[in-house]
């Protein structure tokens, strides 16, 4: 359905900083629709399919947004970052400012694939113990793997200060060090510590899929994509 809005409220809307910047932007001539300048800020555009350009940039309408992050090793999870830069710093500020947060959270250490939104309903149902949205994990492991440790993870074990056996959805070995294990939580350092319970060791630990999302092959680290709607999990 065709939702017609102020292009000075699109650019609001999107993260554009505050009313007034937004309305300068396209006073200045900052802002094109379709490859024509718009420089009237109560100009109507139509918000469905809309992709309008900020200086140059092209920037597609997002009523809510959800992107995904090829995670570096060496950012944490957290707005406030104790030791080392935050993820958010990976995204541009458009996505900071309208309110983008971390979809749960990866060690500073841990790679792959990291989701944000803006949609707190989204957030809850993903990240919520009850929704059981699976994760996939590629770990590393100090130690040779053995069936006997796969069998561990997939019947439960228990982790230290934490009566609730955590139990794996799927433990595969792909390789002698290699460990795909799918988890329907997200305790703290939860990977970590189940390898740990089974006698071995992570050494490095990457996330390939997130439910039905995996982490394109081409998405380099430190990068970020839209997730289109028709995606979303
Ligand atoms: N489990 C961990 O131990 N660390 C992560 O970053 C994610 C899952």
């Amino acid at each position: 359905m065709p939702v017609a809005m102020r292009i000075a409220q699109v650019l609001f809307s999107q993260g554009f900083g505050t009313r007034r910047d937004c309305q300068g932007l396209v006073l200045r001539g900052d802002v094109a629709v379709a490859g024509q300048v718009l420089d009237d800020p109560d100009a109507e555009v139509d918000t469905e399919g809309l992709v309008f350009q900020v200086q140059g940039r092209a920037w597609p309408y997002h009523a809510k947004a959800l992107v995904m992050l090829h995670k570096p090793a060496g950012y944490e999870c957290s707005a406030k970052p104790r030791h080392h830069p935050s993820v958010l710093s990976l995204l541009p500020a458009p996505l900071r400012t309208r309110g983008l947060q971390p979809v749960g959270r990866l060690d500073e250490d841990t790679t792959g694939l990291l989701l944000f939104t803006d949609d707190g309903s989204l957030i809850h149902r993903l990240t919520s113990p009850k929704h059981h949205v699976p994760k996939v994990y590629e770990a590393t492991a100090k130690h040779p793997l053995t069936a006997e440790q796969a069998a561990a993870l997939l019947q439960g074990v228990v982790l230290e200060d934490d009566p609730r056996p955590a139990v794996a959805l799927g433990a595969e070995i792909v390789a002698e060090r290699h460990l795909r294990l799918t988890l329907a939580e997200g305790r703290y350092h939860q990977v970590k510590r189940m390898l740990a319970a089974v006698g071995n060791r992570c050494e490095a630990l990457h996330r390939s899929q997130f439910g039905r999302l995996a982490l394109p092959a081409d998405l380099p680290v430190g990068s970020w994509v839209w997730v289109s709607q028709q995606d979303w999990p």
